[in-house]
């Protein structure tokens, strides 16, 4: 028996038949149209997509009615007018083989530009956690409306060629806002006991159902589970599930959070393990005899396939998993598991940039997603002999996409180990998936052929002598030394030399600089044991909550009782103790044994000059452009490649 047999059987559902058990669950992208309609980047995304060879493919989150879109480009399944964009995206679904479905979706209260036009609705006038502001009640010819609206929605899916649909009953949407007793506070027969709160989407799916006949699989997205203070828990659940299924539910697609949830647990951080929420499936299953999803943090269809052997679902999706990498399946299939880009549960292409505002749907660690159509097939049209300078995350990816173009590739990097930041990034607790995703990198530009040269510091004597056609600097960053009275002690140390383990943690730490690696460094070193103490001399903290790995961040040093002084600068270390001015306020932080310098880095860019006396052409990638983060390092190292 092989390792993927559960996962690769055939299921039925009506008259669906699905290859196999791999569902790629609904991921809003922005990259719809401003008018709601499909853009030719999505139906380039969603063709890429499908080609993972998921048994089902289901269509991110579309609007049933003009009040229900969460953003002004979510895509639209109000009108008849998107039958004709939706054709397309169904019929890319069924050429990669896999079978199709669209999410219906009404984001009642939350849908911040609906919010601050004052036209967003929800079961009642209770504010949004997120946005703090609350829409209107609906009335009960409102509550018709909607309802008839997912079932008209639901004829257009049929007829734009989808296999089947699913109804968005979860993460704090409406019907969820109406099944949570938070957010529906009515005294009328959709709010009060658990069975009123749940008749709308009982409604829904009996609509849908009379809509779409008797053969058309309907499924239903629910949060197993709230996870936010007071929320339902699944064993509330369980009672309603029969009427759901009743009403016309054909599966049952088990999430899990709400807007608002702590750490963004709906597509949880690496904290959480691959398949955490599998055991809220194996509840459903206790109770309804239908197909049930399993999704969260799935990245290796072996464990996928264990989930269904053990009975605890019947399907497993894979979200991010397919952004980082949508060939996983056929890569598990070819039995080169070693082969699949792992999805490192970062967040930053995905959920988040669009969380924060930053753009289109992106990987931090797949440069192809979201840019499918610039993304070049290769081999290039004229090979160039390039010299790539670094091998961290944005050097490794130039090497990587360079010689799959068909380049000749240099690689040199002046440590004995490749991987620049990244040795040190997959060090702090819960983040081993970079260390991993580092590993893989260097293996896979290894494959391609391309010989990583260790222990060679590119100077300007070399590129003289070497005569390189074209340079990729990857050289990162360099260390910053702060000029504070003191910082020349020996108990002054920088995050390297922590991370490494070339220092032993002291006792009691005073972390100077509250940013990402320096809230790492004081999570590691209160693993190792240190009374912490973190000093920040902005006024918030750079590192925000509101991003997963962020608020775990912030949880774990407040729970250790670590100290985190936030406008408050150094004024001088001396043995035993620092004096800082906080908040305008002269202090010292006493008994200090040991500070840690995290204060950054600056651009390491110097053959930049001799590359540009020399007229030799390059690229500057990465950290050695500016500091930033991963996401931008193999972005800009990824299209130099291929604009060689
Ligand atoms: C502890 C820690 C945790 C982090 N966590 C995250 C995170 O969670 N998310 C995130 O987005 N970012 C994180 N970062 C930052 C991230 O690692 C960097 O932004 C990223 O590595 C930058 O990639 P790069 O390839 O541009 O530069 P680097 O990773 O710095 O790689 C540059 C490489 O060039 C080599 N080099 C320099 N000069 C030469 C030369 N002349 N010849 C040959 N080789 C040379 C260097 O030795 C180095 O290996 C973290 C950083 C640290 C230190
Ligand atoms: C970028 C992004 C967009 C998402 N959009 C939707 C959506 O439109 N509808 C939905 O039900 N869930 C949405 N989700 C949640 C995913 O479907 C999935 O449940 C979650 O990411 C956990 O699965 P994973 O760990 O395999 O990524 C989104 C997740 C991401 C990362």
């Amino acid at each position: 028996m092989s390792v993927l047999d559960h996962l690769l059987s055939p299921l039925k559902v009506r008259n669906m038949e699905l290859p196999n058990r791999a569902v790629m669950p609904p991921m809003g992208t922005n990259l719809g149209n401003d008018d709601a309609t499909v853009s030719e980047a999505y139906l380039a995304y969603i063709s890429r997509q499908s080609k993972s060879g998921a048994g089902l493919i289901i269509v991110e989150v579309a609007a049933v009615h003009p009040s229900g879109a969460s953003i002004d480009s979510e895509l639209g399944i109000y009108d008849d007018r998107f039958i004709e964009g939706l054709k397309k995206v169904a019929a890319v679904i069924h050429e990669g083989g896999g079978k199709a479905a669209i999410q219906l979706h009404h984001a009642g209260r939350e849908s911040s530009f609906l919010l601050r036009r004052g036209e967003a609705i929800a079961p009642s006038a209770v504010p949004s956690v997120v946005y703090r502001q609350s829409a209107r009640e609906m009335t009960i010819d409102e509550i018709k409306e909607i309802i008839a609206s997912f079932g008209k929605a639901a004829i257009r899916a049929r007829e734009a060629g989808f296999d089947a649909v699913e109804v968005h009953g979860a993460h704090g949407y409406l019907l969820a806002q109406f099944l949570s007793a938070l957010s529906n506070i009515r005294d009328d027969q959709y709010g009060g006991s658990i069975e009123n709160r749940a008749r709308f989407t009982i409604e829904i799916l009996e609509e849908v159902r009379k809509s779409v006949g008797d053969d058309y699989p309907v499924s239903l997205r629910l949060s197993a589970e709230e996870f936010i203070k007071n929320g339902y828990m699944v064993e509330d659940l369980l009672p309603i599930l029969p009427d759901l299924v009743k009403a016309g539910a054909d599966i049952i697609h088990a999430s899990i959070g709400t807007h608002g949830s702590p750490a963004g647990i709906t597509s949880a951080p690496s904290e959480y393990e691959p398949g955490f929420n599998a055991w809220r499936a194996g509840k459903f299953k206790e109770v309804v005899d239908l197909p049930v999803i399993s999704v969260g943090r799935y990245n290796d269809p072996a464990e996928a396939n264990d989930v269904i052997a053990r009975g605890d679902a019947d399907l497993v999706a894979f979200g991010r998993q397919t952004l980082a990498d949508p060939d996983y399946l056929t890569k598990a299939k070819e039995g080169r598991p070693e082969d699949i880009r792992k999805c490192i549960a970062c967040n930053q292409g995905c959920i988040e940039r669009l969380m924060a505002g930053e753009g289109k749907i992106r990987c931090a660690i797949n440069p192809e997603t979201g840019q499918e159509l610039l993304y070049p097939k290769g081999p290039a049209k004229v090979s160039r002999r390039v010299w790539i300078v670094g091998a961290g995350p944005a050097g490794l990816t130039a090497a990587y996409e360079a010689s799959r173009l068909g380049h000749d590739v240099t690689l040199f990097e002046k440590e004995e180990n490749p991987g620049g930041q990244l040795r040190f990034a997959g060090i702090p607790p819960n983040k081993e998936v970079y260390t991993d995703w580092m590993n893989w990198l260097v293996a896979q530009v290894e494959k391609k052929g391309v010989e990583i040269k260790t222990g060679f510091e590119v100077t300007d004597e070399m590129i003289e002598e070497g005569k390189p056609e074209v340079v990729i600097l990857a050289t990162g960053g360099q260390k910053i030394t702060p000029p504070i009275k003191g910082i020349d002690l020996p108990m002054v140390v920088d995050i390297w030399q922590i991370l490494s383990g070339e220092v032993q943690p002291g006792e009691n730490v005073v972390v100077i600089g509250g940013g990402w690696v320096g809230m790492e460094a004081a999570d590691f070193l209160i693993d190792a044991g240190s009374k912490v103490t973190v000093v920040e001399i902005l006024k918030r903290s750079p590192v925000r909550k509101l991003f997963s790995h962020g608020y775990m961040l912030h949880k774990r040093l407040r729970d250790a009782g670590a100290e985190l002084l936030l406008n408050t600068s150094i004024e001088s270390i001396q043995e035993g103790s620092l004096k800082v001015e906080c908040e305008g306020k002269e202090e010292t932080i006493s008994p200090v044994d040991q500070v840690v310098i995290a204060v950054g880095l600056k651009p390491c860019d110097e053959l930049k000059q001799t590359l540009l006396n020399k007229g030799i052409r390059h690229y500057v990638v990465g950290d050695a452009a500016e500091v930033r983060r991963i996401i931008e390092a193999t972005e800009e190292g990824a299209k130099a490649a291929w604009d060689l």
